[in-house]
């Protein structure tokens, strides 16, 4: 099933705003403020990623920005997302304080990074940051059917995004059917498991008959269900090898069998277990 939310080359994915976000996007939670974080963020965007994934809460945000300002690529070919992290008070305070970590005028993308004290209090906050233009598009992460719901009733504006952990083994058929009801784009995150899903037998099995890696089977399943999806890593060649999944297709038998691994019964929630 096509939604019509995708544009016509399957590289991105058209926000209910009317934004675009790349279907493909570098992760660097749990990567260290420094040489490691620039690395993978140049290399990324050498390797032809225009979609990095940040957070106040992983400290690296002047990485993310040093390695943006030295690949010469022009920050408007360039989707940047980071995250308000819900221990602050103040989205729009901590929004500036973002950008002049990230040394740019604007992120693409502004996420609760989960709802911490409620689902509803920080979004006033977020629909004024990006009145103020700190962001193109706000959303959340980590909500599940029903936190979205309170969000969209209390809000003027809804999230144009949810950023949840979501992949074949963790396939939230329930959320993703209810982002889609209404108009929010469902993105991936942790869609390898974190590495665990590596080596899980479905995939291998589907890697070795398509001959690819599992790592692109994983992802490729994101981008086949019209999901954006954020992966991670800090080593140049997977770096690379993350990058290759428009050049082949699953079929939909091998579909079927990525599907069968969900572990979640096809939940409407966003996690399992809360840490916060
Ligand atoms: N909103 C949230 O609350 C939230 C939560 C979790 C994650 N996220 C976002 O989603 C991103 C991705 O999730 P994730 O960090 O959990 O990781 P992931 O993409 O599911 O998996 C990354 C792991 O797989 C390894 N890997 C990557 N590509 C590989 C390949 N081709 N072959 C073999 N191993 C490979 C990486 O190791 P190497 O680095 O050594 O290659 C790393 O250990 C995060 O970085 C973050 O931006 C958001």
């Amino acid at each position: 099933m096509t939604t019509g939310a995708i544009t016509a080359d399957g590289r991105a994915r058209i926000l209910a705003d009317g934004n675009q976000m790349p279907m493909l996007g570098l992760g660097v939670w749990q990567v260290p403020n420094g040489a490691e974080c620039v690395n993978a963020v140049r290399w990324a965007l050498d390797e032809g990623y225009r979609h990095i994934d940040t957070a106040q809460a992983y400290g690296n945000e002047e990485s993310v920005g040093k390695a943006l300002r030295g690949s010469g690529v022009p920050r408007d070919e360039v989707f940047i997302t980071t995250k308000f992290y819900p221990s602050h008070k103040d989205p729009v305070a901590e929004a500036q304080r973002s950008l002049t970590r990230l040394g740019v005028d604007q992120v693409n993308l502004y996420l609760v990074h989960w709802p911490q004290g409620g689902a509803t209090w920080a979004w006033p906050g977020m629909e004024r940051a990006r009145e103020l233009g700190y962001a193109r598009s706000v959303g959340v992460s980590n909500f599940s059917v029903n936190q979205l719901d309170e969000v969209i009733a209390a809000g003027t504006i809804q999230p144009a995004v949810n950023q949840v952990q979501f992949s074949a083994p963790e396939y939230r058929r329930g959320l993703l059917d209810a982002c889609r009801q209404r108009g929010v784009a469902l993105e991936a995150y942790s869609p390898l498991g974190t590495g665990r899903h590596l080596s899980n037998e479905t995939v291998m099995r589907v890697a070795k008959r398509v001959g690819r890696a599992p790592a692109q089977v994983l992802l490729r399943w994101c981008v086949q269900r019209e999901v954006p999806v954020i992966t991670k890593s800090t080593n140049h060649e997977r770096i690379g090898e993350n990058a290759q999944i428009y050049d082949f297709a699953l079929s939909s038998e091998d579909l079927v069998e990525l599907d069968a691994l969900d572990q979640t019964n096809g939940t409407d929630l966003a996690l399992e277990r809360k840490w916060w």
